[in-house]
């Protein structure tokens, strides 16, 4: 989603400001823009293409100034034409970008057109900037903090004035923003990657917090007015991330680095101990009855997946929920349950807004899956598993997910084994396990000639079906969102056996129909429903373990996959359907890491 960058230093700022509006391109925009202070005079460059066509056009005009501000755009509030497009502009003395929703933007307008001013974009942001230039008397600093007591809603901003050339004020609530310390310059981001090269040295800013930054440092006032100082945290932000290396796109990049991505998030793990959650974690681990799980589109399904490990292994009641319904329906709290979120980004506004209703509710324990160490969702957690698949830039998640499903079934045999349900050996086995997984992955990964001929099938459809049974339902689920985000072939799934209750009346040979066929204790009775499909004329696509005996005949492809995983088959047998789909939006043209109306980091409701 939206993305901010702002710099203040004693060199020509613009190369920075696009370098991090590049590097926050994978989050999904729709317009992008960059304003910086030049003879006394903000001046900027807004375009509703590409990054790479803002920096054609700052070349062009020979953009430059020592203090700029630079924002790419996902619309909530207005289209995504160049007048609403950030940094927007008060009285061509005031400069804004902001990320988030504000929600009483209509009276505060109606406030500040009773004040004479005019405006000429139909974006909430409009009405912040006003408001500020409203109450602006010589101190910028001073006017950001009266003003935002006025916004009720999630913000993020950076602003800049003409007459405070040596000077950038940002302010969060609900939004992040994290200021990055470098030396004699200092830089503002909504996310720590925007500045990668540039410093690595952050301070990340609290819900409330306002901040100045100036050539010599960096003042932050809080929530109460009170000046204080936060922790200035070193991290190592990976810059390589954004290089896509020798792959077509970031997300088969991503596919293909989940061997390495599992080799980092296991290299934790040598038993499944408590700590491995937080220093507090076996008194909680103690303490709690049942789970609750919320999440978001793909960390749902992980989510959903670890219902069932949670459930055999550790025989611990999982109830799991999508986030933004659980945050607004009347629930019954348990305050021996165990609140788990998952998250990529671990700034999904649902997500968070979830989490924040379940402690509200009283709940005590909670514990997040994330991959990003510094997150809000992190933040706002007393446990966490960190998942380590580095930066994720496809829009459409891979490795962030198969390597929460590492975090989620360490989860559950670690409360399997507190709570006495597992012999030394059983543990020995599932450790063994997770060790192999990254060569078991990589002999699937070779898989993907044969999906690339079944993707050119695909790409001609318009409809697929997706089956799985059991743990690997879903998988199925996930294979059928992969396929529909990026490619944009409608895709449903459902579990195998639920076919004759209705779906079978869409299978005719128009139909594919993808099928997850594990050999579980599940196998025999996916065969019966394999049977109905083809019985009615159905194509089936079966992704089949090598020892389940079903081969390609009428109607009948068959991938086979290397081998029988286990509890952690789920793992791999996700990975050909993310090549599917891959393969299948590649074929169909589509822009496979930016996907139409999509957004990496969904931050806004
Ligand atoms: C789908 C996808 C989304 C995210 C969802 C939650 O490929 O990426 O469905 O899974 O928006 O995002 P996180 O995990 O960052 O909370």
């Amino acid at each position: 989603m939206c993305g901010i960058v702002g710099a203040i230093a004693q060199r020509n700022i613009v190369p920075v400001l696009i370098e991090g509006l590049r590097r926050l391109e994978y989050r999904g925009y729709d317009s992008c823009g960059v304003a910086v202070l030049a003879g006394g005079e903000p001046h900027r460059a807004r375009s509703v293409a590409r990054v790479a066509d803002l920096d054609a056009q700052v070349r062009e005009i020979r953009l430059e100034g020592v203090t700029g501000i630079a924002h790419t755009r996902w619309a909530t509030h207005g289209a995504p034409v160049t007048d609403n497009a950030h940094p927007i502009f008060s009285r061509d003395a005031l400069a804004i970008v902001h990320n988030g929703i504000i929600e009483n933007y209509e009276p505060l307008r109606e406030m500040l057109r009773g004040s004479g001013y005019t405006f000429v974009s139909q974006t909430d942001t409009e009405v912040i900037v006003h408001l500020i230039h409203s109450v602006y008397r010589g101190d910028l600093f001073a006017a950001v903090r009266e003003a935002v007591t006025q916004l009720h809603g999630a913000y993020a901003i950076a602003v800049l004035h003409k007459d405070q050339p040596d000077t950038v004020v940002g302010a969060r609530q609900g939004s992040p923003l994290v200021a990055g310390l470098g030396e004699g310059e200092n830089f503002l981001a909504s996310d720590a990657l925007a500045l990668a090269g540039s410093t690595e040295h952050f301070i990340f800013l609290e819900e409330g917090d306002v901040c100045e930054l100036t050539l010599g440092g960096v003042r932050i006032v809080d929530r109460s007015g009170a000046f204080v100082t936060r922790e200035i945290r070193h991290v190592a932000v990976y810059g390589g991330a954004v290089e896509l290396g020798p792959y077509r796109h970031f997300m088969q990049k991503e596919i293909f680095e989940q061997p390495r991505a599992i080799t980092d998030t296991i290299s934790q793990i040598d038993r499944f101990d408590a700590s491995l959650f937080g220093a507090d974690a076996g008194r909680v681990f103690a303490d709690i009855e049942s789970l609750l799980v919320l999440a978001c589109g793909t960390s749902y399904y992980s989510a959903l997946t670890a219902k069932y490990w949670l459930e055999s292994v550790a025989k611990i009641p999982t109830q799991v929920e999508i986030a933004s319904e659980y945050r607004y329906r009347e629930s019954v709290p348990d305050s021996k349950a165990l609140v788990v979120v998952i998250s990529q980004s671990g700034e999904t506004a649902d997500t968070l807004a979830a989490l924040k209703h379940a402690q509200s509710l009283g709940h005590v324990h909670t514990l997040a899956v994330c991959n990003v160490a510094t997150s809000a969702i992190v933040r706002q957690t007393a446990l966490s598993f960190l998942t380590h698949a580095g930066t994720e830039i496809g829009v459409a998640s891979t490795k962030a997910f198969t390597t929460q499903l590492v975090g989620l079934f360490t989860l559950a045999v670690t409360l399997g084994k507190l709570r006495g349900r597992m012999s030394a050996a059983q543990e020995a086995d599932y450790i063994r396990q997770l060790r192999h997984l990254p060569a078991a992955l990589n002999s699937v990964l070779v898989l993907e000639p044969q999906i690339i001929a079944w993707a050119e099938e695909f790409s001609r459809k318009e409809h697929a079906l997706f089956l799985g049974r059991g743990l690997h339902y879903p998988i199925a689920l996930e294979g059928a969102l992969k396929l529909k985000e990026i490619s944009y072939i409608h895709a449903e799934a459902y579990p195998a056996g639920e076919l004759k209750h209705g779906p079978l009346a869409l299978v005719t040979e128009a139909m594919p129909v993808v099928t997850v066929a594990p050999n579980d204790t599940l196998l025999e009775k996916l065969k019966s429903n394999i049977q109905e499909v083809r019985a009615r004329g159905g194509q089936l696509y079966v992704f089949a373990d090598a020892d389940a005996h079903i081969v390609n005949d009428e109607g009948l492809h068959v991938i086979r996959m290397p081998e029988h995983y286990g509890a952690l088959s789920p793992i791999l047998h996700v990975v050909p359907l993310q090549l599917l789909a891959y393969h299948t939006a590649c074929a169909r043209g589509t822009d496979v890491d930016k996907p139409r109306n999509l957004a990496k980091s969904v931050t806004v409701e």
